[in-house]
């Protein structure tokens, strides 16, 4: 089967829960919440709408419940250019939940409820085969049942396509899978469990990424918030700064960063301009409050891009 600059983006969807609160309650404490609000999100289906709004020509595998917000979240996916064929609802089950909270300083906790997304299973992946084997790239995150992920990144070696790991939640990993990973982009904490060696500077990013490359990686962008990006390519590395704007809140930095790098990618923008691209992409998102909602458009990347010069 011919090919063209195609993404696959293997995960979850979620209903995200958010509440903003001065801090976050500690165990046995009620904190009143200063606002609240119900917004569409999962990592999968996070970095599935910022490619899409990036401009990708992608194909999303996942699952949702067989309930009303299911449904929603399907049409809605499809207004953000996403092929959403391969995404079934499942009988019996509800769509994953996401309770987030949000604190004064605009940092977040998470706690999640897998529902429909315990269903993308190996045997969902090989149902789907052909949305990976004709994909250039496969972007996967670790919201989904880890024996799928593997599954799915053996079936994208095998054809060719190539794997991109988003390795979030943080979440130690086989060699086994290390070794089918093309980029992975753990940010600071995942990059720890990972490797085992805690990111605090430049010099410790380069031996987290050391390690990640002696696992078989070539391309290693470790995300570093604010201060941007570690990129270590064959062992080669640099950090690529971010953009400087007023952060509100960060929920789906990580996951519009990756769904922007891989669009630009894809169109074949090289490694430094597609990291730029995706930093304006992230930077974006996080003056804005929610996952999806918070997930910019092309000419608003652009536009962004062309401001800061
Ligand atoms: P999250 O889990 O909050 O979605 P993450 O921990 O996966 O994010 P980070 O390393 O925090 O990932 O951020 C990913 C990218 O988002 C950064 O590389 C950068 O491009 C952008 N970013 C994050 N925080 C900021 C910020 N305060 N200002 C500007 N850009 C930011
Ligand atoms: O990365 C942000 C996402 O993590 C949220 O949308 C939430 O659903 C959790 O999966």
């Amino acid at each position: 089967m011919s090919k063209s600059a195609k993404l696959a983006v293997l995960g979850s969807i979620n209903v995200d829960q958010i509440l903003n609160l001065a801090h976050f309650p500690r165990p046995g404490e009620t904190v009143i919440g200063k606002q609240y609000q119900i917004a569409f999100g999962g990592k999968g289906a996070n970095q599935a709408v910022a490619a899409g709004r990036a401009g990708a020509n992608l194909v999303f595998v996942a699952c949702v419940g067989a309930d009303d917000v299911g449904q929603r979240i399907r049409e809605q996916l499809a207004t953000d250019n996403i092929d959403t064929s391969s995404v079934e609802a499942i009988d019996g089950e509800s769509t994953g939940v996401a309770m987030i909270f949000v604190n004064g300083e605009g940092e977040n906790t998470i706690g999640i409820y897998a529902g429909a997304n315990a269903s993308v299973t190996p045997e969902y992946v090989a149902r789907h085969r052909e949305a990976i084997v004709t994909a250039d790239a496969l972007l996967m995150q670790l919201e989904s049942p880890l024996e799928s992920v593997l599954a799915a990144a053996k079936l994208a070696r095998e054809n060719q396509t190539q794997v991109i790991l988003n390795p979030a939640p943080a979440v130690p990993l086989a060699d086994e899978l290390l070794a089918l990973i093309d980029i992975i982009t753990p940010n600071e904490t995942e990059a720890e469990i990972l490797t085992g060696i805690t990111v605090n500077s430049e010099e410790d990013a380069a031996r987290a990424a050391a390690v990640l490359h002696h696992k078989g990686i070539k391309t290693v962008l470790i995300t570093l918030g604010s201060r941007g990006v570690w990129l270590s390519e064959q062992g080669a590395g640099q950090r690529i700064p971010g953009f400087k704007v007023n952060a509100i809140d960060t929920i789906a930095a990580g996951d519009t960063f990756n769904g922007a790098f891989i669009t630009a990618r894809l169109e074949g923008v090289a490694m430094n301009e597609a990291v730029r691209f995706a930093h304006a992409a992230a930077a974006i998102a996080v003056t804005r409050s929610g996952a999806q909602p918070s997930v910019p458009w092309r000419r608003e990347i652009d536009d962004f891009l062309q401001q800061q010069g």
